[in-house]
């Protein structure tokens, strides 16, 4: 049985529709991803699913319980990390981890989130002396105060450094060991790649794309791409002639080759190289990523 269960979706503000009749499943033990650019429907669909806000149309099921009518017996199972949070700023870290066990009639294990958070030297601070990134960690461990077996995090490492976000990654993937399943919402294509086993691709209050990362990207691009600088002339018309090329460009002498067969066209551009006298600089192999599928898909960045 899936963990939560969406079809057709529906939500509108006024005369913006900001969800459109989305669909999808997330199984249980699954890390899944609502990636898209701002204003996408993000938090407005996951917000649903946590029972915060109400919908136009559309079934919804999340732990077999609608989120519109089951009241706290599914709140209590559930793990929120809110993109905006209004923290109470005059307490300490240690007593609204506290407070928020409370609220679950439990004990919270303050020792295990504030070392698991790398939050321990500012356990005694007060909210409003933690740095957004800091306060962005202590979301992320209220949203697991009452050990759920399904977390919801919207954006969880926006304002982190990027030591913060890898550590913060390692967590997810932590959660994931744990059998936890997550609904991740983000707009780093990165966080989604590295941590998602299926990425709902969301964009103007659609999913336009839901697979598997690697599924994605190869089902928009058969290809890969070979680059590399050279100072001296390229002809880019005796690159296209190279083994297994479907096309290659050059602008400033900075080259990019496509190949679905990389090995044979490495192996012939080395030859052509050996031969021509050509020098290859900082040659490498890029796969496509989650940003080009949404560039294709959208005509648009991610971060436009
Ligand atoms: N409470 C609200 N009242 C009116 N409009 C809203 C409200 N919440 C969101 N919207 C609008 O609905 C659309 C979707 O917003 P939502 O917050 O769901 O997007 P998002 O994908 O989470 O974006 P972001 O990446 O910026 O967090 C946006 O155009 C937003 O301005
Ligand atoms: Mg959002």
């Amino acid at each position: 049985m899936p963990v939560i269960e969406v079809r057709d979706l529906a939500k509108t503000y006024g005369d913006l529709e900001a969800v459109r009749g989305v669909s999808f499943e997330v199984v249980e033990g699954e890390v899944f991803g609502l990636l898209g650019p701002n204003g996408a429907g993000k938090t407005t669909t996951v917000e649903i699913l946590e029972g915060l806000r109400t919908r136009d149309r559309g079934h919804v099921r999340v732990l077999g319980l609608d989120p519109a009518n089951a009241g706290p017996k599914l709140k209590q199972q559930l793990g929120v990390q809110l993109q905006n949070v209004a923290l109470y700023p005059r307490l300490r870290v240690h007593e609204v981890i506290g407070l928020f066990g409370s609220f679950y009639g439990l004990r919270a294990d303050t020792d295990r989130l504030v070392e698991l958070m790398g939050l321990h030297d500012r356990r005694n601070a007060r909210i409003s002396e933690l740095s957004g990134g800091q306060a962005q960690r202590l979301s992320v461990a209220l949203a697991i105060v009452n050990r759920p077996h399904l977390v919801f995090l919207d954006e969880p490492s926006t304002g982190m450094d990027p030591q913060a976000r890898r550590n913060l990654w390692d967590i997810i993937e932590g959660f994931r060991a744990d059998g936890m399943t997550v609904v991740l919402t983000t707009h780093y294509m990165e966080e989604a790649e590295r941590l998602c086993d299926r990425v709902a691709v969301m964009d103007h209050g659609h999913i336009i794309a839901l697979d598997t990362p690697r599924a994605l990207v190869r089902a928009n691009f058969e290809e890969d791409a070979i680059e590399f600088t050279s100072s001296n002339g390229v002809s880019v018309d005796a690159l296209r002639e190279l083994d297994a090329v479907s096309n290659a460009t050059g602008q400033a002498g900075s080259f990019s080759i496509f190949s679905s067969d990389i090995p044979r066209t490495m192996g012939s551009l080395l030859a052509f190289a050996r031969g021509q006298d050509v020098p290859l600089e900082g040659m490498r192999v890029r796969q496509a990523t989650l940003e080009d599928v949404f560039l294709k898909l959208t005509g648009r960045t991610l971060r436009d």
